[in-house]
């Protein structure tokens, strides 16, 4: 079986970093991970730079980038002025983000769930219009910072009024780490019930270390598309307590462990991951990457996993 994995680091792994980040090194990030065979990469925001100011040069990312064929480039938009910029700037497939939860919907695009949605259909008429592919993402849908527990009837009843805006799937993320295995049944079944499973992507964070636990206790569900991000890279600057996303590194190693192929360069990985980490002033989350920069101090020329993938 294939599974899809959707690269967010440049994206997701990014925007919440103290070290400033060169365009050029986000460009390198970028073309790397192509060239690790990610089928789909989450490059930037067209969010406002006053907002999240590592994200500011959106345009310029994308338009350094070596587009290779076959791999989708995608970026986040909060509203029309970020889909005009994404259009612009060449962008064929943008994401919309929708909060299960009022009050994070407040803190991160400053307007409650209604209102969010009529922005967003707008995007997705205006997107349609233009070509665009659509996907939509619903935060806090495992629990929120500010309001705790969402009820599941309510993020399935989110995930299919974004549907009916015309995106092609829903990414139900976890945006501050919380989920666990024994909830991820509870929260998806409603989903499932009301939007077929090819529709439903998982994103999830890994504050609490249950992020691949939760990979695995969805793969009986039938979901085959999961976000993840190089390093383990990540964090929402309008979530506290959000630590980074599940790791490609560790996803990768997992699923493919499992037998279920990803088309994902394990070693591709692993350079991009190492490659991003020098440009940051802290150690890779990912413990696949710690793994293997351990084993190339201590034991140069010693493969990472004899036995893996
Ligand atoms: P606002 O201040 O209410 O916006 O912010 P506004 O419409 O009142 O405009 C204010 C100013 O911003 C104006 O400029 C606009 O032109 C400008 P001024 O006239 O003052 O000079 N502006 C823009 N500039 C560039 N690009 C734009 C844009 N829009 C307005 N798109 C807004 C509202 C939505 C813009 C703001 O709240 C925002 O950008 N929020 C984004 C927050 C964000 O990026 N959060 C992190 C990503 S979401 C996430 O991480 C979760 C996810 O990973 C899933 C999960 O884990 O849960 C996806
Ligand atoms: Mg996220």
């Amino acid at each position: 079986m294939k599974l899809t994995v959707v690269e967010v680091g440049p994206r997701d792994g990014l925007q919440n970093e103290h070290a400033r980040v060169s365009t050029d090194d986000k460009v390198a990030f970028v073309d790397r991970l192509s060239a690790a065979g990610l089928p789909v990469i989450e490059v930037s925001a067209f969010v406002s730079p006053r907002w999240v100011p590592q994200m500011a040069d959106a345009a310029e990312v994308f338009a350094g980038i070596t587009r290779a064929p076959g791999t989708r480039y995608t970026a986040l938009v909060p509203n029309l002025a970020g889909l005009d910029r994404a259009v612009a700037a060449g962008v064929q497939e943008v994401a919309i983000f929708a909060a299960s939860s009022e009050t994070f919907s407040r803190k991160n695009i400053n307007l409650g769930i209604d209102d969010s949605l009529r922005v967003y259909q707008a995007v997705c008429d205006r997107a349609a219009a233009a070509g665009v592919r659509v996907r939509g993402y619903l935060s806090t849908a495992f629990g929120c910072p500010y309001e705790g527990e969402v009820a599941p009837a309510r993020v399935a009843d989110l995930t299919s009024r974004l549907m009916d805006l015309g995106v092609f799937e829903v990414a139900i993320s976890d945006t501050i780490g919380t989920a666990h295995p024994g909830q991820v049944p509870r929260v998806l079944e409603p989903v499932l019930a009301r939007v077929p499973v090819s529709q439903i992507a998982l994103h999830f964070h890994d504050t609490r270390g249950t992020a691949l636990a939760n990979v695995l206790a969805s793969l009986p569900l039938g979901v085959t598309t999961f976000d993840a991000s190089a390093g383990g890279l990540g964090g929402c600057p309008f979530a506290p307590g959000a630590a980074g996303n599940l790791a490609t590194d560790d996803l990768v190693y997992m699923l493919e462990g499992l037998g279920l192929e990803t088309g994902v360069s394990l070693a591709g990985l692993s350079e991009a991951s190492a490659f991003i980490g020098t440009r940051l002033d802290h150690p890779l989350p990912s413990r696949y990457a710690q793994a293997v920069a351990a084993l190339r101090r201590s034991r140069p020329g010693v493969r990472p996993d004899p036995e893996g993938p």
